[in-house]
């Protein structure tokens, strides 16, 4: 026999109960057992408690206890850093870029220049990638100063699936090699009537923020662009991470 009280792991006090049991935790003994004075905690588990805490099962359930504490301790750090990884994979939400010198960019003519940056492949960083292409198209004549030039900026990624939009030098368009989307040099999407089938972007090329800027240390005007990416094949523009 050995004495036993109502508590957790029969350590501190809960209903207050004090009695003797036999070693073993035996069913039938505790089928037996005085019912608990107080009836603070629902009898079966007052049972329970003062019945099967000898001292093997309350190393049974200490060693328990100890082992599901160390798997959180190492799942705990492992989880977060497992997403966070996933969480940086796409990097950040927009780029700022000086693109091109304003004095290389013709009025009228679309030219194309790559966003070069940080591309990151779960664990693996590569620096100086290109993660993206624009379109830049100079609205303002080539005598317009250049703080008062105008310049607008599209992706050329094609928001149907994804293919790098190209120039149609014939058509004067902007035309995606893969399923034949096209746009106008605004990024308007042509419609079927002109195109002569669906056009199948979902819709007009993604306009980027694009400024021209003066860089005092080169005495140079530069464009500056904005660079996001947007949700391929969804008609509103949905921004990604770049
Ligand atoms: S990806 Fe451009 S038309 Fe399909």
């Amino acid at each position: 026999m050995r004495p036993v009280r109502c508590g957790p792991l029969g350590l501190g006090r809960v209903c207050g109960y004090t009695g003797s049991v036999a070693e073993g935790g035996d069913p039938a003994a505790m089928a037996s057992l005085p019912r608990c004075p107080t009836r603070r905690l629902t009898l079966p588990w007052c049972r329970v408690w003062v019945v099967a805490m000898n001292r093997r099962t309350m190393l049974k359930w200490a060693s328990s206890l100890l082992a599901l504490f160390s798997g959180i301790l190492v799942a705990v750090p492992g989880c977060s850093f497992v997403l966070a990884v996933l969480r940086r994979r796409g990097g950040q939400d927009a780029l700022v870029q000086r693109v091109l010198r304003l004095e290389d960019l013709p009025p009228g003519e679309p030219v194309e220049v790559p966003i070069v940056g940080r591309k990151r492949d779960a664990w693996t960083v590569y620096d100086q990638q290109t993660i993206g292409r624009v379109w830049l198209v100079r609205r303002s004549k080539a005598d317009v100063p250049p703080e008062k030039s105008k310049v607008d900026a599209y992706s050329a990624i094609c928001p149907h699936l994804a293919c790098i939009v190209g120039l149609d030098q014939e058509d004067r368009r902007f035309r995606c090699p893969c399923h034949e989307a096209a746009f106008d040099l605004s990024g308007r999407r042509v419609p079927a009537s002109e195109l002569g089938h669906p056009n199948p972007s979902p819709r007009d090329l993604d306009p980027l923020k694009c400024a021209v800027v003066h860089d005092a240390d080169e005495d140079a005007w530069w464009v500056e662009v904005t660079y996001q990416r947007f949700r391929a094949g969804a008609r509103r523009r949905i921004p990604e991470s770049v």
